[in-house]
């Protein structure tokens, strides 16, 4: 059965795109059979894969909309792992779904393709959605991407509270959870403070690896392809090969 992992945050621009994808293509490197879904109506994690959302015969919503299997939806991308796209349909999805209810969805929906698969990686939308919190029900792990800045580590906190008070007591949760700093900037003091401050709360569930800030990873997205295609030997690619390979232990 596979290992599901949520990268999630409610805020922001934080790296949870970035992170799924670069997770994705370093777990295939590997030689891990991966499927990646992307649950956000903006299909940033389609487009990062060369795949244009208008034009897929199916995505995300139609699973939810029309019941299609989500094996149907699966789409092979060039980079040795699959996808699940989304398209701008997702927002009908998000409307549909009932809070406090229809959580539990997209666990359900998985449960045909587990198999299929050694790694199942979700990547959610910013903000409370109902898509976010199918993904975190769906999950074993959920991987917190945090930009290293204290709005960020915020926002962090207000996950965690978030979870304790409401998703888990809910549905019966305890996943782990591990903090992966993105953004990283080592040269001001404010980066590695920040990191520091949220050892000291967080402490192993902070992961070791550290996701500098680099220009690189926007111009892998604009180049369309994973970090590992783009610039196989950067220190950044490196970074999502330790994260791979932790998550593969
Ligand atoms: N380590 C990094 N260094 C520099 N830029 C980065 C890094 N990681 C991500 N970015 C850039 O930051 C922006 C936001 O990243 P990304 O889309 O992965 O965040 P996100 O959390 O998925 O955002 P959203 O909440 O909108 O879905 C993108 O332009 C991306 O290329
Ligand atoms: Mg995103």
């Amino acid at each position: 059965m596979a290992k599901i992992v949520s990268f999630s945050i409610y805020k922001g621009g934080t790296g949870k795109t970035t992170s799924a994808v670069n997770t994705a293509a370093a777990l295939a490197e590997m030689g891990k059979r991966v499927l990646l879904v992307d649950l956000d109506q903006q299909a940033q994690t389609t487009r990062y894969l060369g795949l244009d959302p208008d034009t897929m015969p199916m995505n995300l919503a139609q699973v939810f909309i029309q019941g299609v299997p989500i094996n149907l939806t699966v789409k092979k991308t060039d980079f040795g792992f699959d996808l699940v796209p989304a398209s701008d349909l997702l927002s009908a999805v998000e409307a549909m779904l009932e809070s406090g209810k229809d959580e539990g969805l997209l666990r359900e929906k998985l449960d045909a393709i587990e198999a299929d698969y050694d790694f199942v990686l979700l990547d959610t939308p910013p903000g409370k959605d109902k898509l976010t919190f199918n993904a975190i029900v769906a999950a074993r792990q959920i991987i917190v991407p945090v930009s290293a800045e204290r709005m960020a580590v915020d926002g962090l906190a207000d996950l965690i509270k978030h979870l304790h008070t409401v998703l888990w007591p809910k549905y019966e949760l305890d996943q782990d959870i591990r903090i992966l700093f993105t953004k990283y900037d080592a040269t001001t003091s404010l980066s590695p403070g920040i990191v520091k401050s949220a050892r000291k709360i967080y402490r192993e569930n902070v992961l070791p690896m550290l996701i500098h800030s680099a220009v690189a990873f926007p111009r892998s997205y604009e180049a369309r392809k994973p970090m590992i295609h783009f610039a196989p030997s950067h220190q950044g690619t490196q970074a999502y090969r330790e994260l791979a390979a932790w998550l593969a232990q």
